[in-house]
């Protein structure tokens, strides 16, 4: 094993250095606060592994990105969402007689019970679904005991479809469509979604295909914002549906996946306008102009996001099959080109991500804008269960608990009343 030896006021400390099985390198400081008293300092964890995980593998200089080994390319292309559901949470893609078990399992429990349908009734209609989400999952707790987590992870994965589902009738004002057991997950969604009880619903092919494929696409992406606060709260021994509604929370932000229904909002606030994409390019560079290029940038990807890349074609041939036009994705193209070929983002390595092209599908499929996000969270559930189970079964799991470098007060006395306004006056 190779050694790191940190040089800190004239002394040397010595710390392992662990190689993960694709040879990233990490210095083990577990014992650097014991040995040597200091800690490191790293705000938002660019540096920082927090755990190990045998889950999903990222080359952001690359562009590589593996379930499981498995390239995304090739899920894609090939597999199903329940699929690569299987996949996260047990390692391998599922044999024909493991698929028609777990099928089966996730169309049985997809009802709610018939108390929570109460919960929605005190939601006013323009109740941000990722807060009917985060709510509902939460609540989830209060009816399934904590001590079936295999079963609970079924029921999340089954229940949350038809919560997201509800969110949206009631948005609209539509009575719920329960589940259908002879549909498969995605298309059980999509009439939830979208069918109305006097009329048949069909799901098109190519809508029920491109639903698969955005799933699987958000279906996990290692130690980011939500999954880490997933990990974060599953820590404290909280329980999986708590710990995932958290991660829902983290993830509505606009930074993370908040950014899909932002990235339509700005296309269209460009269109409407009539402001040139070049301009507001311009706008985007500028730091006080509050306005950012969304749906590019990322942590850890600098040379390009193979989901975007995958989205993008998938979002031209779509539209094609549904015999389709959106403006929003020639100023989605416009955008691109112009920021690819702009110094600023090319320094900086900004490149489209996940959620650049991802919302012109959506739209597509008739999903609205506000929802995006909480399609995000459905193709994402797999990827925080599956890391919330590692992290539970780790033995060296540890409540999570940064520390700090205080830069307040130091110690000092509390002064009489009299002092403290005669400081003010
Ligand atoms: N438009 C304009 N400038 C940008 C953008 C952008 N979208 N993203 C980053 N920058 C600039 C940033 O101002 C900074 O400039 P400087 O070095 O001059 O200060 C530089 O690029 C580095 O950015 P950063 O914010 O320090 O990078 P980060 O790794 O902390 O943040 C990010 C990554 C994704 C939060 C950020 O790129 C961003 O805010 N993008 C827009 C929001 C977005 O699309 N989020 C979705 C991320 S992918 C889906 C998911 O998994 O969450």
């Amino acid at each position: 094993m190779s050694i790191a030896t940190l040089l800190l006021k004239g002394k040397e400390y010595d710390f392992p250095v662990l190689e993960g099985t694709e040879g990233e390198t990490a210095i083990d400081i577990t014992s650097l606060r014991a040995k040597s008293g200091a800690i490191t300092l790293d705000p938002g964890y660019a540096n920082t592994g927090s755990c190990t995980s045998a889950i999903t593998f990222i080359d952001g200089e690359k562009g590589i990105l593996r379930y499981r080994g498995h390239a995304i390319e090739d899920l894609a292309g090939t597999a199903s969402f329940v699929e690569v559901c299987y996949l996260l949470i047990h390692g391998e893609l599922p044999t024909p007689a493991e698929l028609l078990v777990f099928d089966d399992q996730l169309t049985r429990h997809s009802l709610i019970h018939e108390d929570m349908k109460k919960f929605f009734e005190g939601f006013p209609p323009s109740a941000h679904p990722m807060a009917i989400l985060s709510a509902m999952i939460a609540s989830l707790s209060a009816y399934y005991s904590e001590h079936d987590n295999e079963l609970n992870i079924i029921r999340l994965l089954s229940k949350a479809k038809t919560i997201v589902s509800f969110a949206y009738k009631k948005s609209i004002g539509q009575p719920f469509i329960y589940p259908c057991n002879a549909l498969s997950y995605t298309q059980n969604f999509m009439q939830m979604m979208f069918a109305v009880p006097a009329e048949d619903y069909v799901v098109s092919p190519v809508v029920d295909r491109a639903l698969n494929l955005l799933l699987i696409l958000h279906a996990d992406h290692e130690q980011n914002c939500s999954t880490s606060t997933v990990r974060m709260v599953g820590s404290s021994g909280a329980n999986l549906f708590a710990s995932i509604s958290a991660g829902i929370c983290a993830l509505w932000g606009p930074l993370h996946g908040g950014a899909n229904q932002q990235v339509i909002e700005m296309l269209q606030q460009i269109r409407q306008s009539g402001q040139s994409a070049r301009k507001f390019v311009e706008r985007a560079k500028e730091k006080d102009s509050g306005s950012k290029l969304m749906g590019f940038g990322h942590r850890v990807y600098k040379n390009f996001d193979p989901r975007a890349t995958i989205l993008k074609n998938a979002a031209d041939q779509v539209l094609a099959a549904l015999g389709m036009r959106d403006p929003l994705l020639d100023t989605a193209m416009e955008l691109e080109q112009i920021a690819l070929s702009d110094p600023y983002f090319i320094e900086r390595k900004l490149y489209p991500n996940v959620d650049f092209y991802s919302g012109i599908l959506y739209r597509a499929m008739g999903i609205p804008t506000n929802m995006f996000t909480a399609m995000f969270a459905l193709g994402r559930l797999p990827g925080w269960i599956a890391q919330w189970k590692e992290m539970v079964k780790e033995p060296k799991t540890k409540i999570n608990r940064p520390r700090q470098l205080y830069v307040g007060k130091t110690a000092r006395e509390v002064e009489s009343v009299e002092t403290r306004i005669a400081a003010t006056v």
